[in-house]
Parts: C-alpha cells; sequence; structure tokens
C-alpha cells in the first residue's frame, strides 16, 4: 500500500494539523518526518483548541495510530509537556503513540546554541523558534547526535555528558552566551527523557514496511512549510530539515515509488513568521486586517506573522519540488471584505520580468506583479457547500486552480474540523 504525503506549500502555519486531523478518518497511521517543536499545528473542534509541536495530528482520532518518525528531533522537556496537555482527552498513548529509535534528540545545550547563535548574528538572524533545531540537525548530520534509541542502552549517560561538555566548549566562543540556567533545562530534560522511555520505541521503518504489507493506510505529515525547506527554501532564512516530499522518504524510510498522492496546503494569502524574503508582503492596512481577522500569530512563539498576497510564483515552485497531485486551499474566510484580491503571477526584477522562483529572493529589484480580482463581501465561515459560494470566490478558487494546474480539492472556511468542504 503506497503512503501519502501531506506538507506546506508556503513559509509554514499553512493550516496543516486542520487537515490532517480531517484526513486521519481515512488513514491507519499518521506518520510526523521531520522538525521538531518548532512546530505549531493547530486543531479545533467540539470548542476545544489544542496545539501540538512534535505529536501527530491524527492523535485525537479513536483509532489511527500515530509514529514520531526518525526524521523529527525530539526535546523530552517538550515533549512531556505536550503528553501533559493530553491527559484530559484520555488518550491511550502507550498504545496510540508510537517513537522512532533513530529520531535524535534536542539537548539544553543544543537549545543553548540556537539562543547564542542567535543573538551572535545581530539584525541578519534567522528569527529561528530558539527551539534548538538547528544545532541538533547539526550534530546529526556531523554525526555527534544522540538518538532515542540510545537512551535505553547503558552509554546513555556517558554520551550525554560528552555531547553537553562538547557543546559547553562551544558556547564560550559566544561572548553574547546568556545563562540559560542549564540546571534547571536539565531537571525537565531529565523528566522527559523518563517520560520517553515509558513509551513504544521501535525501528519504525520495519513497522512502516509491515504496515505498509499489511495494506494499512498511512499519511505522512510535514512541518514547516516548503519555503522553509534546508535546500530549496529562501536560504539561508530556512529551517534545518527537508520540508519537501524527498523529507518523508528520508525521515521515515519510505520508498520514493511508494509515494502516492501529495496533498500540497497553502493559505489563500500568505504569511511568513521570523526573518527572510517575503516578495509580497503587506506593509499596510490590507496587511493589517489579514493578521488581525486570520489571527496570524505563531502557534510556538507567539510572535506576529507578517502578512502578504498569495505568490503563485512561489507557490508554483514548491508544487513542482513536491510532485503535490492535490492542493487544499485554507483560510478563504480571512479575505471576506477586501474590495479587489492581488495575485501576484510574476516578479519584475532588474534582469526582467521572471517567472520562475530566483536564486536570490533578498534581491531589492524584485517586485511582484499582480493581477487584481474582484472580492466577496459574504462571510464564508458558516458555508458548509461549495455550491453556496459566492461567485466571486469561486472565481478566485478557479483562477488559482488553472495557475497552479493542479485540483484544489479541499476549502477551508474556517479553524474547526467541520468548516473544511471537499470538492469535486
Ligand atoms: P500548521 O502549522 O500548518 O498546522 O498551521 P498553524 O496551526 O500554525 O496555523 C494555522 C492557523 O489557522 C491555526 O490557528 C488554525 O486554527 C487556523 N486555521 C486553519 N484553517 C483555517 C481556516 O480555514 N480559516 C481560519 N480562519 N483559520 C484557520
Ligand atoms: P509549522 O510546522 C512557521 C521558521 C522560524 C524561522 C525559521 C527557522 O507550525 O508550520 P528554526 O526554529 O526551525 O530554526 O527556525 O523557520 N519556522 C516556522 N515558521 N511555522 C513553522 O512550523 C516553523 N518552524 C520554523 O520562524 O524563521
Ligand atoms: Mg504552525
Amino acid at each position: 500500500m503506497a503512503v501519502d504525503l501531506l506538507l506546506g506549500l508556503q513559509w509554514g502555519d499553512e493550516g496543516k494539523g486542520k487537515i490532517v486531523d480531517v484526513l486521519t478518518a481515512s488513514y491507519d497511521i499518521i506518520a510526523r518526518f521531520q522538525g521538531g517543536p518548532n512546530a505549531g499545528h493547530t486543531l479545533e473542534f467540539e470548542g476545544i483548541k489544542h496545539v501540538l509541536h512534535t505529536i501527530p495530528s491524527g492523535i485525537f482520532h479513536p483509532t489511527a495510530v500515530n509514529l514520531i518518525g526518525n526524521g523529527v528531533v525530539i526535546d523530552p522537556a517538550i515533549f512531556k509537556k505536550e503528553i501533559d496537555g493530553l491527559t484530559p482527552f484520555d488518550i491511550d498513548l502507550t498504545q496510540k503513540l508510537l517513537i522512532s529509535k533513530k529520531a535524535h534528540l534536542i539537548l539544553p545545550t543544543h537549545r543553548m546554541l540556537d539562543a547564542a547563535s542567535e543573538a551572535a548574528k545581530g539584525k541578519a538572524k534567522i528569527g529561528s523558534t530558539l527551539k534548538g533545531i538547528g544545532p541538533t540537525y547539526m550534530d546529526k548530520t556531523g554525526r555527534n547526535g544522540i538518538r532515542v534509541g540510545d537512551i535505553l542502552t547503558p552509554k546513555w549517560e556517558e554520551k550525554y555528558q560528552s555531547l553537553k561538555a562538547k557543546h559547553l566548549n562551544m558556547l564560550t566562543a559566544y561572548p553574547e552566551n546568556k545563562d540559560m540556567e542549564l540546571e534547571v533545562l536539565e531537571k525537565a530534560f531529565f523528566e522527559g527523557v523518563a517520560l520517553l522511555r515509558s513509551f513504544q520505541i521501535i525501528d519504525s521503518e520495519h513497522y512502516i514496511h509491515s504496515a505498509q504489507k499489511q495494506g494499512k493506510k498511512i499519511l505522512a505529515e510535514g512541518a514547516q512549510g516548503s519555503l522553509l525547506d534546508i535546500d530549496f527554501g529562501t536560504y539561508p532564512y530556512v529551517t534545518s530539515s527537508t520540508t519537501t516530499a524527498a523529507g518523508a522518504c528520508t525521515g521515515l524510510g519510505v520508498a520514493p515509488n511508494q509515494v502516492k498522492d501529495v496533498f500540497g496546503i497553502f493559505k489563500a494569502y500568505a504569511t511568513r513568521v521570523g526573518s527572510g524574503p517575503f516578495p509580497t508582503e503587506l506593509f499596510d492596512e490590507d496587511g493589517k486586517t489579514m493578521a488581525k481577522v486570520g489571527h496570524e500569530f505563531g502557534a510556538t512563539t507567539g510572535r506576529p506573522r507578517r502578512c502578504g498576497w498569495i505568490d503563485l510564483v512561489a507557490l508554483k515552485y514548491a508544487i513542482a519540488i513536491n510532485g503535490a497531485t492535490q492542493l487544499m486551499m485554507m483560510k478563504g474566510d480571512v479575505l471576506s471584505g477586501f474590495k479587489t484580491i492581488k495575485v501576484c503571477t510574476a516578479y519584475k526584477t532588474a534582469a526582467g520580468v521572471q517567472n520562475h522562483l530566483p536564486y536570490d529572493l533578498t534581491d531589492p529589484s524584485i517586485e511582484p506583479i499582480y493581477t487584481d480580482l474582484p472580492g466577496w463581501e459574504e462571510d464564508l465561515t458558516g458555508i458548509t457547500e461549495e455550491k453556496d459560494f459566492p461567485k466571486t470566490f469561486k472565481d478566485y478558487i478557479q483562477f488559482l486552480e488553472n495557475e497552479l494546474e493542479t485540483p484544489i480539492k479541499i476549502v477551508s472556511v474556517g479553524p474547526d474540523r467541520k468548516q473544511t468542504i471537499f470538492r469535486g
């Protein structure tokens, strides 16, 4: 049985958590393949709003198994907080949540290194979530990392102390380094490690392969977005993992020829949190309205998200990199009331008009070229069928579908599970 992927096509926060939750009813296994607690995936149902960071977004479904794959980095302290937050829901987590032995651990000193490195960059900072993501993936590729499987071995303490000593030495290179009270961080870390040990820690790639043989339906859940991908994103203003489709292969052990549908998810406009180029960013009232109506604040850090018009140059690029087979458009409801909706269809650059994503998106000569479309006044949040969409909203969807040459299969008109409309 092939595996389907769901991933973000913009700079993250597209609504992945909501849609994974909606789709889980059709799957047996939901598997996160990369990222860590830098992610904040929001789900809303029955009046409850819940934000997940490391745990896959299928966890509230009664039967699906949720797997944290080898490509994920886990902070045991944050993991414990997440697990504690799930207590009221009475979920049998020891049966429903599996963790890969090969997932890497975020150490307290990784977080300290992240903070020190960002502080040292000054104005050039990435705007990292300060969760230790960059330093942890650096240790993974540098072959120094500690994996979840290590906590089950007698050499674990020794490994931990040795990597910690290395990090403390590195930290002396940062004069700005602020004391993050290592002892306090370590206490929470070791409590988290003890909790992790009580879960099923498995050879997750074998588990996935045998589930495939048994005909189980698997959905791989991405974190961040394609424009934050370490290779194809707006480097260096990116995260440190492969957020695009290929990341599901390396982050779970799924063979490329076993990938079936790739669900690409995007907002009807665009947002970005943290530093880095964003050609269609708005600094005017329109941007402020999007931020206010869309409640655009980071689900992990609470930072305000930058807002702007939809960018089809960037979206087409993301669709191509991922091989998206279907699209899902989120937050169309936020655009209700705009007289005109702008869609960026090309960039004006010093080298002329360009339809492909330039190498350096920080190039100050880049200006978006917009097509204006008429907006809609109606509130979309109570609509349950496509036929009831206002004509201009239908035209907006049609315009995007034609430009992106990929079917938009789901339109979301609010944060709740129920505010989800399947098309065609
Ligand atoms: P993720 O990181 O991709 O899972 O997305 P986040 O959870 O960080 O951010 C998406 C935000 O938009 C959350 O607050 C969701 O509850 C909310 N949301 C999702 N879909 C819709 C929608 O169609 N309309 C509105 N108004 N909010 C939505
Ligand atoms: P979800 O899964 C939005 C951004 C940070 C920063 C850059 C690098 O909720 O969509 P990092 O902490 O990874 O070193 O930060 O990436 N970033 C996100 N932005 N949504 C996310 O996750 C993000 N995860 C990281 O703001 O600009
Ligand atoms: Mg998010």
